[in-house]
């Protein structure tokens, strides 16, 4: 048995997130997680809501309510769509607790002492109506290249220049619009990546194993030009965790608080710790999980992202814990994922287009959309969301094959020997052949999770599915009932003992349907199958079972056309 560390990427606060954020980290790292602890390990699955920056105090702004209120309605939000998904978080933080602050300014301070932080006077744009500093990109103007009125402070959307705000020919906050802007100096602190380059390279160096695309991103930025140069981990906001503490090794940063990216992947550890508050645990028991000076040095530590999210946790994460001096436990492995598409362009929530979390749930179980997302999911390069295909997926394999092969089996029981499993007869070469094909898919995809390949995972699960519906039509059990009952007997009992050997197989990815399954085979305990003979014969002659309602309902061609154009956009 191990201890695996599952932490998936925090969705920010500010909105609801469609189907791709939900493909690209939390649905892949909870498929693996519910796997994992399937197999009998000891898993720690982390989550959390990241919570700072300016687009949580913009979003708040436009609904009207204190930020810090905003941030709890929203956490709930999330929380409650995340439960509707099924996701298995032991914990679903929130990077705005006091445990997280407490470790962010432990951590600066650390890296501080260590020589690693420095302190830089920097000339920062300040909107008097507003009465804050203005990040780059809220400051908004005529572009000095092509004359577009719309440019913002870091870019020109028309003609992709890269600006400085006070390159901008009559800027104006894009918050208020004002224009009565002053430039003000103003200190930050600076984190001293390019002092661990060495560090760091030889730690990216040392992993083995890790998907190309994480570690091509990784080196890309670690020699490409200025990838890895000092960065401010602070900024002039509200919002945020506040520099100036009590103790700290600088003065004068009243006001300013940490950089959203600084704190947030804090809070994987920081959420472990508010785990162990919220189950009235000791420090020990989340420290176990992460010092390796207390426990944490035999636990195995899975990231999932987005690739866009990989040169955070690739460098500036560990940069951090690194630098702090202390044992922090680092990755082992980073999955990160490419995109998912919508109906060939990009999901837009201004547009409206493409599905978002809590829809989706409004619309179909999330058993349907946890099963074509992790089969479709975005992992050796971009998937598109398409209504066809996801009719497909739910229609063919999970109503079709699945669910076609459950109802069916039950049924028949039903009606020729009641809901028993019945007596007579015994397994013969038609159920070792189907055993043994089955062995080895299991074994594929066992393989398969463990390199956290879901979508071939998946497929291999669909031809477990497939092998059983195949046996069923070779071996006819309604025909051979009329002259040997007790042959068809043997072949209904099999076919049972699939049925529940299914469900285990296919709790990582459909748990909601594999509950009903086991439910109905009346099945309270079931391990995962080492020994897949013995999970055969596991439903023995008279153990008594009910018709499962109908598990998965198709979807007909009208309600597709229907939902397609639902969340086809504006345009
Ligand atoms: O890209 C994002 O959605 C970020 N909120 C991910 C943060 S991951 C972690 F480091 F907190
Ligand atoms: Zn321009």
């Amino acid at each position: 048995m191990s201890r695996i560390l599952i932490t998936s990427a925090l969705p920010y606060i500010n909105g609801i997130k469609h189907l791709g954020n939900l493909v690209g980290s939390q649905l892949p790292s909870d498929a693996y997680a519910r796997f994992m602890r399937a197999r009998g390990h000891e898993v720690m699955f982390i989550c959390a809501t990241d919570e700072h920056g300016t687009p949580a105090e913009l979003a708040a702004a436009k609904a009207g309510v204190p930020v810090a209120e905003f941030c709890e309605g929203m956490w709930q939000v999330q929380k409650d769509i995340a439960d509707g998904f099924r996701l298995s978080f032991d914990y679903f933080g929130r990077s705005s607790s006091t445990r997280n602050r407490d470790l962010t300014q432990h951590l600066a301070g650390k890296l501080a002492e260590n020589g690693l932080i420095e302190e830089v006077s920097e000339k920062q744009v300040y909107s008097n109506a507003d009465g804050r500093y203005l990040p780059d990109r809220y400051i908004e103007g005529t572009c000095p290249n092509c004359g577009f009125e719309n440019a913002r402070g870091d870019q020109c959307e028309n003609c992709t220049k890269q600006l400085d705000p006070t390159d901008l020919i009559n800027p104006r906050s894009a918050i208020s619009g004002s224009t009565d802007l002053e430039v003000r100096e103003t200190k930050h602190l600076y984190l001293r990546q390019s002092a661990m380059r060495d560090d760091l390279d030889k730690w990216i160096d040392s992993q083995e194993g890790w998907p190309i695309l994480t570690t091509s991103i990784a080196k890309k930025w670690l020699h490409d030009g200025d990838g890895l140069r000092d960065r401010g981990i602070t900024r002039d906001l509200d919002w945020g965790v506040p520099v100036q503490y009590e103790g700290a090794p600088w003065s004068g940063m009243e006001g300013k608080v940490f950089y959203v990216w600084f704190d947030a992947p804090i809070e994987y550890i920081a959420a472990t710790a508010e785990w162990a508050d919220a189950n009235g645990l000791d420090d020990a028991a989340w420290e176990s999980w992460w010092r390796t000076d207390k426990g944490a040095d035999d636990v195995h530590y899975v990231q999932f992202m987005g690739k866009d999210n990989v040169p955070f946790h690739t460098l500036s994460f560990p940069a951090t814990l690194m630098g702090s001096g202390e044992d922090w436990k680092l990755v082992d492995f980073i999955k990160s994922y490419n995109w998912l598409t919508y109906e060939g362009g990009k999901f837009s929530t201004s547009q409206g287009r493409g599905i978002f979390m809590n829809q989706a749930l409004e619309i179909m179980p999330s058993d349907y959309w946890r099963w074509w997302l992790l089969s479709n999911a975005p992992e050796s390069s971009d998937s598109d969301f398409t209504w066809e295909s996801f009719q497909g997926g739910v229609n063919k394999d999970l109503a079709d094959v699945l669910g076609n092969f459950v109802s069916r089996v039950t049924k028949f029981c039903r009606s020729k020997f009641g809901e028993m499993v019945p007596e007579g007869g015994e397994y013969g070469a038609a159920e070792a052949a189907v055993t043994a094909e089955i062995a080895k898919r299991l074994k594929a995809y066992e393989t398969h999770m463990e390199a956290i390949e879901i979508r071939k995972a998946t497929v291999e699960l669909r031809a477990i599915w497939v092998a059983g519906n195949e046996y069923l039509q070779a071996a006819a059990p309604w025909s051979v009932y009329k002259t040997d009952p007790d042959a068809a007997a043997a072949m209904v009992r099999f076919a049972l003992n699939l049925i529940r050997l299914y469900a285990v197989l296919s709790s990582p990815f459909i748990p909601d349907a594999a509950g009903k399954i086991l439910a109905a085979m009346n099945v309270t305990e079931a391990g995962w199958p080492d020994d897949l003979e013995a999970a055969l014969s596991a439903l023995p002659a008279g153990h008594t079972f009910e018709v499962p309602e109908v598990l998965f309902a198709k979807i007909a061609d009208e309600r597709r056309e229907e939902l397609e154009a639902q969340f086809a956009g504006k345009d």
